[in-house]
């Protein structure tokens, strides 16, 4: 069964083991504690009033693909015509989408190691085969034609910020790949969720450099709303009709009340405070935990931090475990992301606020110096 080529996606588990004591201190939890933009909540309740609960197109809302399209020009300058947009349930199903329209069963699907767990999940249900591409401090955590050489791949999906290591792609390195995959006839998909949430720099879509790449982006972090489950895709022209017809047997559409909620997501002073309630977590975290766990990853996105435990550690799940029923503190493995280097890594999320991880630095801090 394909089932059984998938593995668990073990943050989740971890959230439910964490629950069992009442003081946990949570590092493990990949979604914003922030409320959405306060539009969201009007729009989410005028949509309930109006009782907005049909289908809509399977594509999704007119009125919020033209509003992803203004977002586009908004923060990056590019037009994107809104007839390439698709809703989707959540980013997650658009991985998917994506993979039905890029591989066919035996395909070959580049993915870093580490990175976000389920991809390879969803290659098990399209029975893609995925090729792993080792990333580490040699290569800053990204991959560059360099890595890819020799290997005749048909998909190459990237994330950027990464999830687990908060790398960002620059317009340069992000560039010669969108060069490379059009050269080589490789399909090119972007993962974006973390835009938005970049520290000091710019983030850059692969639509700037390619209108033939599909880019991947939501509502979950940035726009603090993962519970709604709602995300979009961009498709390419030629794609368009073919991404409709599985949306219409995938999922019929996202869910309504979602899309209305979303049209009010794009407040983009609220979103700067977003940003800036994390950047100072990060800075905080960062600075805390780099002298304990040093910091592998230069984290200028997303919400984590990915640290090198091996001087405590050669299993992260052990570790991991031992943390949470030692002094109940919750923190994701590295082996979650892959295999390369993940036995002796642990992902940190500063997805809670100061208080709370000044907290768990303080116990980790005393538990590391009496640990035997
Ligand atoms: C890199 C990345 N992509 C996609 C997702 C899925 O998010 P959602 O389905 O809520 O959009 C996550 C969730 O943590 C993620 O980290």
């Amino acid at each position: 069964m394909r089932y059984e080529r998938m593995t668990p996606f073990r943050v989740m588990d971890l959230v439910r083991q964490a629950q069992a004591y009442g003081d946990t201190i949570h590092f493990e939890v990949g979604q914003p504690d922030l409320p959405p933009p306060p539009g969201v909540k009007r729009a989410l309740g005028e949509a309930v009033e109006r009782e907005r609960f049909t289908y809509t197109e399977s594509m999704g809302l007119r009125e919020l693909r033209e509003r992803i399209a203004a977002h586009y020009r908004h923060d990056y300058g590019v037009e994107v015509d809104p007839a390439r947009i698709l809703i989707t349930p959540g980013t997650s199903n658009a991985f998917l989408v994506a993979y039905l329209l890029t591989l066919e069963a035996g395909g070959r699907l580049g993915l870093a190691d580490p990175s976000y767990p389920c991809y390879p999940n969803f290659a098990a249900m399209v029975d893609a085969e995925p090729r792993f591409f080792p990333v580490d401090r040699s290569n800053d955590y990204l991959l560059g034609p360099e890595d890819l050489e020799g290997t005749a791949l048909d998909v190459l999906h990237i994330s950027s910020p990464s999830n687990p290591t908060g790398t960002l792609y620059d317009a340069e390195a992000l560039k010669r790949l969108a060069d490379y995959c059009r050269e080589e006839g490789i399909a090119l998909i972007s993962d974006e969720l973390y835009h938005g949430l970049v520290y000091g720099k710019r983030a850059h879509t692969a639509l700037e450099f390619s209108d033939e790449a599909i880019v991947i982006n939501g509502f979950s972090k940035y726009f603090c709303m993962p519970g709604l489950r709602i995300g979009w895709m961009v498709v390419p022209e030629n794609l368009i009709r073919p991404a409709e017809i599985i949306a219409q047997n995938l999922f019929i559409s996202a869910p309504t009340l979602s899309q209305y909620a979303a049209l009010e997501a794009f407040d983009y002073d609220y979103l700067a405070e977003v940003r800036e309630t994390f950047r100072r977590r990060r800075d905080y975290l960062y600075e805390a935990l780099n002298p304990l766990l040093p910091v592998d990853a230069k984290p200028d996105g997303a919400f984590y931090l990915w640290c090198d435990v091996s001087a405590y550690t050669e299993d992260s799940t052990a570790f991991s475990r031992e943390l949470l029923e030692a002094i109940h503190i919750a923190v994701t493995p590295g082996i979650d992301f892959g295999r390369h280097g993940t036995a002796t890594k642990l992902r940190f999320a500063y997805t809670r606020k100061i208080d709370h991880m000044a907290e768990g630095v303080a116990r980790l801090e005393k538990y590391l110096k009496e640990r035997p």
